[in-house]
């Protein structure tokens, strides 16, 4: 069966590391039909827009989406509304894509570039609401001639049900347990996420489930990050989290993401990116880590069913890391373009 994937490569490095990710996933599957468009700073200098109705379209008609990353500071005075991030939070509410996975797993080969004692045993999964909670509740405003700001934190009973059956579900095909990450000790929000998340677990006997504070996670994190299997946690504390647990696997260039809404069709629909943001300081040169580019190909591949394809990539990626080719993030001088040689080689 045919794919067509919708390609954003977007700004900053993002250009450089999809079509690493383009070649790789053409070379698994010559059948995906790419088609490219534009989105975040590049599609407002283009119409004005971070997120144009024609962009809307083409992704909504896809059967998944291929992104790069998008943002910097050419693009930061603008009103808030086009900004690359608004595009960006537009389109996750636009498309639904409610769940944002993040894997963080330290590779073998690089586990000594983890600045925590413990980092080695990192193989975590975090499980991030991503259409609600503070990002997305009203109010969101000015008041008192500007004098005072209000943000909502706001969930519902639908929207923690569903993301915490994406937890647990996908605790199920790893090691059975899901700690789901609140602030319930203060926040009205966190107190029903608890409860809906206890009521959800039941359905899921054979997971293990624990609930733990969101500031005392961030501290287990550092201590004993191998404790962690699923993290199921809504927008803000995933935010956050995501990043410190990307850090604990010394290789913010290696992680790849699924942000995931209600299949179509009977079959997965998302928008897979890596972690990594466009780095505006490194675009351009040729030197930027191009393997969570191409390991989101392979988490896309793998949602779409092609779990065959996706392992191709990911034991290749594993190989090459082996024989020691390394980007400068890794401490090493292979560039973008070399990277993705490697990884072609090797398949
Ligand atoms: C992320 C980013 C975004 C977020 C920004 C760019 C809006 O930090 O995907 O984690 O906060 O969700
Ligand atoms: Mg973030």
């Amino acid at each position: 069966m045919s794919l067509k994937i919708a390609v954003i490569a977007g700004d900053g490095i993002g250009p450089e590391v999809t079509a690493e990710a383009v070649r790789v996933l053409t070379a698994v599957r010559p059948d995906i039909e790419f088609e490219h468009a534009l989105f975040g700073g590049a599609a407002y200098d283009d119409c004005g827009d971070p997120y144009p109705q024609a962009t809307h379209d083409l992704l909504a008609s896809a059967d998944s989406v291929l992104l790069g990353a998008i943002g910097g500071p050419k693009w930061e005075g603008l009103e808030r509304s086009k900004t690359p991030e608004a595009g960006l939070l537009g389109m996750r509410g636009a498309l639904n894509l409610y769940a944002n996975l993040r894997p963080a797993k330290t590779y073998a080969a690089l586990a000594d570039a983890s600045p925590v004692k413990a980092g080695a045993d990192c193989d975590m999964l975090i499980v991030r609401e991503l259409t609600g909670g503070i990002y997305f509740g009203k109010p969101r405003e000015r008041r008192e001639n500007g004098t005072v700001a209000i943000d909502t934190m706001v969930y519902s009973v639908m929207e923690v049900e569903r993301i915490a059956r994406r937890a647990f579900e996908a605790a199920r095909t790893r090691r059975s347990s899901v700690v789901s990450v609140d602030k319930a000790n203060v926040l009205e929000s966190s107190r029903l996420w608890r409860e809906v998340v206890e009521t959800v677990a039941p359905d899921y006997p054979d997971v293990e489930l624990r609930h733990q504070l969101v500031d005392s996670c961030a501290m287990l994190l550092i201590k004993d990050p191998g404790q962690f299997d699923v993290i199921l946690t809504g927008n803000l504390f995933g935010d956050i989290l995501s990043d410190e647990a990307s850090m604990i696997t010394g290789s913010l260039g290696m992680l790849p993401s699924a942000s995931l809404g209600d299949p179509k069709n009977g079959q997965a629909f998302g928008v897979f990116e890596p972690i990594h943001g466009s780095a505006p300081d490194i675009a351009g040169q040729n030197v930027a880590n191009p393997l969570a580019a191409i390991l989101s190909g392979a988490m896309m591949l793998n949602a779409l069913g092609d779990s065959d394809g996706a392992g191709r990539i990911e034991t290749v990626v594993d190989a090459v890391l082996n024989s020691g080719v390394r980007t400068a993030d890794l401490g090493g001088s292979v560039g973008t373009t070399e990277m993705g040689d490697s990884v072609l080689a090797a398949l």
